[in-house]
């Protein structure tokens, strides 16, 4: 299978074998981030990122066969991201997909991209349904059942910003640059967590959704406050900030798994986390703690398959192509899609 992904600022491609089995084996997987075409503007502007994807989508393909060692001619199928994301990177991609797929006269696998997210531990870790997914990335903060292919629960959401576009703000009003969660993370580590006491929206709501817009609000409350800001502030406020963050994120997987454990008795409790921020180290020693104590099973695939990547659609792709479910190309890009 081949997989392209280009939802957002990354140009992705990649082949992905699934057997019958249900084995994943990831023959190439080709990212190629836009971090530089984005650096001047403290964030992703669109028009830049789908016209980077139309310069380099068809060289990172071409890579991908490469490194596999398959012609383009040999895949099985094509699988591209269809949305939710940026419109213009998704209609690079999915366009491109169509083109092939009429071309070669191949099946079309149009992927959305939070089901590839959700789907990629089955490839890394051989997870078996059902799961709790948290995905918390620069653009989706939300809990997700994972029943089955293409049999998915949204549990809650962001009503707000996503968790990773909260730390790229931070970073933004403290001066760490883009993308903000590494910068945080490391400032973090000499900073003191107990300085500052940030609130926690939501939190003592029993929905499992969550709002971080408050959050950053206060956070730039208190640097305005204290401005100028010694290097001291900037680190005790990154890490008062990250710890906050990482007690919502326990609080509320807590939560999830609880009902997870409620709605499923008797069965492996697992938890799968995806998304950029699932890099971040304290809020995943949060998470391992969590588990432990609960007796649930943590998954956190390589973070590299964590973000944004090819192969995550790849192996979507391949999940729905055996259960014989292609789609056709009159198949249109969706910026909104929820699961
Ligand atoms: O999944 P991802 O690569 O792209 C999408 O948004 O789909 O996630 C990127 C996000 C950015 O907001 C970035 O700041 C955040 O993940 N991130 C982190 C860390 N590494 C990346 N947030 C907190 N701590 C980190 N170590
Ligand atoms: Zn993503």
């Amino acid at each position: 299978m081949l997989g392209i992904e280009t939802s957002c600022d990354e140009t992705a491609a990649a082949i992905v074998m699934r057997e019958q089995s249900g084995k994943g084996t990831i023959r190439s997987n080709v990212v190629r981030s836009q971090l530089d075409e984005h650096a001047a503007f403290g964030g992703v502007v669109p028009e830049l990122a789908a016209r980077a994807h139309v310069t380099y989508l068809d060289h990172i393909i071409a890579q991908a066969c490469r490194e596999a060692g398959i012609r383009l001619d040999q895949v099985d199928a094509i699988a591209a991201t269809a949305g939710p994301g940026l419109i213009g990177g998704v209609l690079v991609g999915l366009t491109t997909a169509k083109a092939m797929a009429a071309a070669l006269g191949k099946p079309l696998l149009a992927i959305n991209h939070l089901e590839a997210h959700a789907l990629t531990a089955r490839m890394t870790n051989n997870v078996q349904f059902p799961y709790l997914m948290l995905l918390v990335s620069g653009g989706h903060s939300q809990f997700v059942l994972v029943r089955g292919v293409g049999d998915y629960e949204r549990w809650g959401t962001t009503i707000d910003d996503a968790l990773g576009e909260a730390f790229d703000k931070v970073a933004k009003l403290l001066s760490l640059g883009h993308p903000g969660g590494p910068a945080v993370e490391r400032i973090a580590r000499n900073g003191d967590a107990s300085r500052f006491k940030f609130p926690r929206p939501l939190l003592r709501e029993e929905r499992l959704d969550f709002s971080f817009s408050g959050l950053k609000t206060a956070v730039r409350l208190q640097a305005e406050a204290l401005a100028p800001l010694t290097d001291q502030d900037v680190a005790d406020i990154a890490a008062s900030f990250q710890d906050t963050v990482a007690t919502i994120i326990e609080v509320r997987s807590r939560q999830a798994l609880e009902r997870f454990a409620a709605q499923f008795p008797g069965q492996a409790m697992q938890l799968v986390v995806a998304g950029g921020v699932a890099a971040n180290l304290r809020i995943a020693a949060g998470l391992r703690t969590l588990c432990d104590t609960l007796g649930a099973t943590l998954i956190v695939p390589p973070i590299a398959l964590c973000t944004d990547n090819g192969a995550m659609v790849a192996w979507a792709g391949a999940e729905r192509f055996m259960l014989g479910d292609t789609n056709g190309l009159d198949f249109t890009a969706r910026p909104r899609w929820p699961l």
